[in-house]
């Protein structure tokens, strides 16, 4: 009889997979199970069954890794925030070089990896975290509270007294209800604290106003120290959420672009010019563009607060600015694309190949979205020489990374099988024709 729904059973897992779970195989079928981990065996409660796979509930780990530990927050497992705090630090930056090996030859088709390097560790693994949306709610009493949203229960909130991987320390839970169904969004820029309201679809309500006083502070600017750099941005505006990383980041992008004082730098979806103002001083030019005409002011606004009289920004989309570049015969010697988790979009990928610039720096936050994209840009002739893991986010199933492409010719990139089947094709319609 099939396994349904309800069922118990010991497993053996055999992998971690990409998204935080651990993965064991009963009956032809895969098992995800949350909290565990690779060579553990354990017992299960079957939640769910969806074509071939089985969702379960960890119920008892009877032989544990020795990679476990003990998660050091409350909420871990109930929240939704953190999938790692049980498994070791130096075991979580194994687990991300495996699956990253495992999305380039599943999802990307490689036939051959490329350089992998060990992922860097971020420097804080506690209270690395820049920002934290705090939900409004209710307890049964009627008495209001803020907090997280519980795992897969995105409707239940509970009370969030604490956050060790936020930068402040504090009950969260109990701060003044300032603004009914508004959502409370708690940042820190350059060690200072505060807060702002937005609503469910992320516009900006009220603020921002100092944590400490709740005084209001108008429309000022933040700023972030990267090195001897400053970037300024909008108190609501993106910026990376893991500042402790950020020098060593940009070292990484700049070794990769190998960048000489004659270079045009693409920098696409460069928000407040954070890598290619990084850059700026080793190269020629930098040419930077991002859909957020706000972003795009700060940007110019820190080109010039560092001094650089070499950098230009356009807010427009990454595919109508790379098409209009190709249009005017621009030849562009590196670019940097650093995307949303959801990867580029085919007119982007098309017109990035037909730039062809030298060296493609491609920063993901969503290997499964690179390992797709990077397979196009390796069948169309790029080589993908080397892959450096980041862990921006300590205790969670993200990571992000930084690769390099170089320009080999049509048919020299990285093999994968999609460039195999398209050469097979070719070679029989040639031997058709030699019949
Ligand atoms: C991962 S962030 C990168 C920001 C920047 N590189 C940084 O490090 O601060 C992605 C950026 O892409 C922008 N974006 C999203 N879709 C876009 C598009 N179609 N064209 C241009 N920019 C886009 C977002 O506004 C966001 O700022």
């Amino acid at each position: 009889m099939g396994i349904k729904p309800g069922d118990e059973i010991v497993l053996n897992l055999i992998d971690n997979a990409f998204g935080g779970e651990a993965v064991g195989r009963v009956n032809n079928l895969v098992v995800f199970v949350p909290f565990a981990i690779k060579g553990e065996t354990v017992k299960v409660r079957i939640r769910q069954k969806k074509r071939r796979m089985l969702f379960a509930d960890l119920l008892e780990v009877i032989e544990p890794s020795p990679e476990r530990t003990t998660p050091f927050c409350p909420n871990f497992g109930s929240c939704g925030g953190c999938q790692y705090q049980h498994i070791n630090y130096p075991y979580q930056l194994e687990i991300f070089v495996k699956q990253l090996k495992d999305l380039l030859l599943r999802t990307g088709g490689f036939l051959e990896l490329p350089e992998i390097l060990p992922a860097l560790p971020s420097p804080k693994t506690t209270r690395y975290r820049n920002r934290i949306d705090l939900h409004p709610a209710e307890d049964a009493s009627g008495s209001p509270f803020y907090g997280f949203c519980k795992r897969m229960e995105p409707k239940t909130i509970f009370p969030l007294k604490e956050c060790p991987i936020f930068a402040l320390e504090d009950d969260f839970s109990a701060l003044p209800m300032r603004m009914e169904d508004k959502l409370l969004v708690l940042r820190t820029h350059s060690g200072k604290p505060y807060y702002y309201f937005k609503d469910n679809h992320n516009l900006v309500c009220s603020g921002p106003f100092d944590y400490e006083t709740s005084e209001s502070l108008g429309d000022e600017d933040v700023f972030y120290d990267v090195g001897k750099l400053r970037f300024f941005n909008s108190y609501s505006g993106f910026f990376q959420v893991n500042p402790s990383l950020l020098e060593v980041f940009s070292k990484v992008v700049t070794d990769f672009a190998q960048p000489s004082e004659s270079d045009l730098l693409l920098d696409i979806y460069c928000g407040a010019g954070f890598f290619g103002i990084s850059l700026a001083d080793k190269v020629k030019e930098v040419l930077g563009v991002e859909i957020d005409p706000s972003s795009i002011a700060y940007a110019k606004k820190n080109a010039r607060a560092n001094g650089l009289a070499n950098c230009r920004y356009t807010a427009d989309s990454a595919e109508n600015y790379l098409r209009g570049l190709l249009e005017q015969g621009v030849k562009p010697d590196i670019c940097i694309l650093d995307p949303p988790r959801t990867g580029l979009t085919n007119k982007a990928v098309s017109a990035v190949k037909h730039l062809q610039p030298k060296r493609l720096i491609y920063i993901s936050c969503g290997p499964p979205t690179f390992a797709r994209d990077a397979a196009k840009f390796t069948d169309a002739g790029y080589l993908l020489s080397k892959i450096q893991p980041l862990d921006l986010f300590p205790h969670t199933k993200h990571f992000e990374l930084i690769s390099l492409f170089e320009w080999k010719g049509k048919g020299s990139g990285s093999p994968t099988k999609g460039a195999l089947a398209e050469k097979e094709e070719a070679g029989s319609d040639f031997s058709c024709e030699a019949e």
